[in-house]
């Protein structure tokens, strides 16, 4: 039988703390004797790193974003995570294709229909197969109220070409990711991420204990984890 890969990804808007609960879960599923790989988009491949630079700092209007976005995610699924769910491996990948929709769809209001094209090209090949797209597993859905968010992040480090939206953009963002966790419902758990960082965790580790996916234990182990 095939070795079954799980594929999870992690989403919210910036500022929504996903980041350090992605090392701390990769930590759990290798205690458990899983092979994790942790990666993350934009970016993931060598190329896809490069396509990311761009994103960040490059000028661009929404249709050209959404093509890099897509090309990167292309190289990444073909490259990295493919591969290592076919090798059976727990993949965490820090955001995917929710969050085109979410930022280029919602966010910078660019069509949803041509996103979803994009996504089966990206995600199936170019046979346009919905039935055999390549989707996450699970994905935990960190969410705050943008307000939150930006007063996390105002002492971070310098803002990117998204960071330094204004807080009506992150809230069309968040939005986009309410859109999109419940039309599935079936792979999304909505994190309340304005929780005390253990609360947090104790949710995320809870929905993967529920799935079978972690054994009850890790329940313990991974309170004061991250
Ligand atoms: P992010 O995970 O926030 O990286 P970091 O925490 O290192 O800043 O991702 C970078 C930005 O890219 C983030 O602001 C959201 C944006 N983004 C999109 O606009 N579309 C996408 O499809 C993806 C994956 C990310």
């Amino acid at each position: 039988m095939e070795p079954a890969g799980r594929f999870i990804t992690f989403e919210g808007i910036d500022g929504a703390g996903k980041s350090s609960h992605i090392e701390a879960l990769a930590s759990v599923f290798r205690h458990q004797g899983h092979t994790v790989t942790v990666t993350r988009e934009p970016g993931g491949t060598p190329l896809a790193e490069k396509i990311r630079a761009l994103l960040l700092n490059d000028a661009m209007d929404a249709l050209t974003e959404s093509l890099l976005v897509f090309a990167g995610r292309r190289d990444h699924l073909r490259c990295v995570i493919e591969p290592a769910l076919a090798k059976g491996e727990v993949v965490l990948c820090d955001r995917f294709t929710d969050a085109t929709f979410a930022y280029q769809g919602s966010g910078r209001g660019f069509d949803t229909k041509l996103l979803s094209i994009l996504e089966q090209m990206a995600q199936s090949g170019i046979a346009l197969d919905a039935k055999k797209m390549r989707d996450p597993d699970l994905t935990l859905w960190f969410d705050l109220a943008p307000g939150v968010a930006a007063a996390r992040l105002a002492d971070a480090r310098a803002p990117d070409r998204f960071e330094s939206q204004p807080a009506e953009f992150f809230s069309r963002v968040r939005q986009g990711y309410a859109e999109r966790a419940s039309a599935a419902t079936h792979r999304f758990v909505r994190l309340d991420a304005g929780k005390a960082r253990g609360a947090v965790w104790s949710q995320l580790i809870g929905s993967l204990v529920q799935r079978g996916w972690l054994p009850a234990t890790a329940a313990d182990i991974a309170a004061d984890a991250p």
